[in-house]
């Protein structure tokens, strides 16, 4: 067999031949500088995107690439059911007995048959426990759960801080980016040049932060009142936008910060890229954003501020050929719209660009690009994902998969509106309400 423990050599499968429907000896290795701009993972429903990017994922932290994955439906936290020994008595905790039952089986003889199925699909690829060890030993696992205690809460909202280029490209950007963000949490559709809402906070944070200051959400109520401007344009503040209209936008927000459970937005680790990709101690980590138990605002918000975050980050950094750093994100439906212009969008096309640009322009590439097909990739061993319930491949039956496409729809419909259903996933089956 092929060694598959080459450094920036992602192993993600064997080829697969579609003539003989049978996978060949020929690994799939998938070459990790052709992640240094972006990629996308394209398949129906059911098809193993997850699967794939969990590999993908593993793989880059074998190789101690960090990597920030955001998580809409909750599919992530698997990464973490990763054990080393394989043994019984870990993966216990995480059966559902209800499982065990179908399968005529207790718990414990269950969780003993899962440790043996685990170990066998590894080896049917060449890979033992101690690729499971190696992976949690090189890197920092971590479900960040933002706006919930569940997992590890993130500090947002703490402060809006000015960017630290002065540069006013920079400046213009920053503000329309947060601006349009703080909107969204306030459910308020604003077009950066005609809402009155959207001028008064540009104004407010261009004021603010060309005086080097911070804003948190306090003290914007406060600017919202008494901005501290004369003139908006030409116009003076009041008839642009009278004091009384003022404050029913000032208590929108402070409405929004007096929500119970809004606090836990300004607790926990602060939004910071290098923390995020790093231990204090250079380790590299996979922090996952589990953002499942999130409105769609409070989503469309996070990921935002999450964009702008990398966006800073990434310019700061110098060129590079190789892969420093990923950012995976496991759904984007609704975030990358073909219509509608969330400021999410903007955000990604920016940190997409930036990307690009960081990869210096001359590096010379193969005229056709190694790439693993992605039958081969579907064919793909599992590491640590859930294996399919049934045992089977999904394959694309038009009736059936319109059908699982559907049930998964209205579960996830049903799974957004209730944040416990969502979030108690990552406690132990015994714990959990
Ligand atoms: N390579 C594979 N071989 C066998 N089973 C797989 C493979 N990849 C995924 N599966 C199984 O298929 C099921 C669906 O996979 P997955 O969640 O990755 O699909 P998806 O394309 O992300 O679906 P969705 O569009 O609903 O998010 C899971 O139960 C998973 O364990
Ligand atoms: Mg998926």
């Amino acid at each position: 067999m092929q060694n598959f423990e080459k450094l920036g050599a992602f192993y993600l499968g064997k080829h697969y031949d579609e003539a003989s429907e049978k996978t060949t000896d020929e690994l799939t290795l998938y070459d990790a500088k052709d992640l240094t701009t972006h990629a996308v993972i394209i398949g129906m429903t059911g098809s193993g995107k997850t699967g794939l990017g969990i590999g993908l994922i593993e793989e880059a932290a074998l190789d101690r690439i960090p990597v920030i994955a955001i998580d809409p439906k909750g599919d992530l936290g698997n990464l973490l059911l990763s054990f080393p020994d394989l043994a019984a008595r870990d993966f216990e905790p995480w059966i559902d007995p209800s499982a065990a039952v179908d399968a005529g089986e207790t718990v414990s003889t269950y969780a003993a048959s899962m440790a043996k199925r685990w170990r066998d699909g590894l080896a049917k690829w060449g890979q033992g426990a101690d690729r499971i060890a190696q992976l949690r030993n090189t890197t920092d696992m971590c479900i960040y759960t933002p706006g919930s205690s569940a997992g590890r809460p993130v500090s947002v909202l703490k402060e809006f801080g000015p960017p630290e280029s002065r540069d006013s490209d920079a400046m213009r950007e920053k503000i329309q980016t947060t601006v349009q963000n703080v909107l969204t949490l306030l459910d308020i559709d604003a077009d950066p040049l005609t809402s009155r809402e959207h001028i008064l906070l540009s104004n407010i944070f261009s004021d603010v932060w060309s005086r080097g200051e911070s804003l948190d959400l306090p003290r914007l109520i406060g600017a919202i009142q008494a901005p501290g401007i004369d003139r908006i344009g030409v116009m003076d503040l009041d008839s642009f936008y009278p004091a009384k209209e003022r404050f029913a936008l000032a208590m929108r927000m402070n409405n929004l910060l007096a929500a119970p459970g809004f606090d836990i937005w300004s607790q926990g680790d602060p939004l910071d890229i290098d923390g995020l990709l790093h231990t204090a101690t250079g380790k590299p980590r996979i922090s996952i954003m589990s953002i499942a138990h999130l409105g769609d605002n409070e989503r469309m918000f996070f990921v935002t501020a999450l964009l702008n975050e990398l966006i800073a980050w990434m310019r700061k950094q110098p060129g590079s050929p190789t892969l420093r750093a990923i950012l995976y994100m496991d759904e984007i439906f609704g975030y990358l719209p073909p219509v509608a212009n969330p400021a999410v969008e903007a955000s990604f096309l920016d940190a997409a660009e930036a990307g690009a640009r960081l990869r210096p322009r001359a590096r010379a590439r193969d005229a056709e690009p190694r790439r693993p097909r992605l039958q081969g990739a579907v064919e793909h061993r599992h590491l640590v994902h859930r294996p399919a319930a049934d045992g089977k491949r999904h394959r694309s039956c038009p009736r059936r998969a319109a059908k699982r496409s559907r049930q998964r729809e209205s579960e996830s419909r049903a799974d957004r509106s209730y944040v416990g259903e969502h979030t108690e996933a990552l406690l132990p089956v015994a714990q959990r309400p």
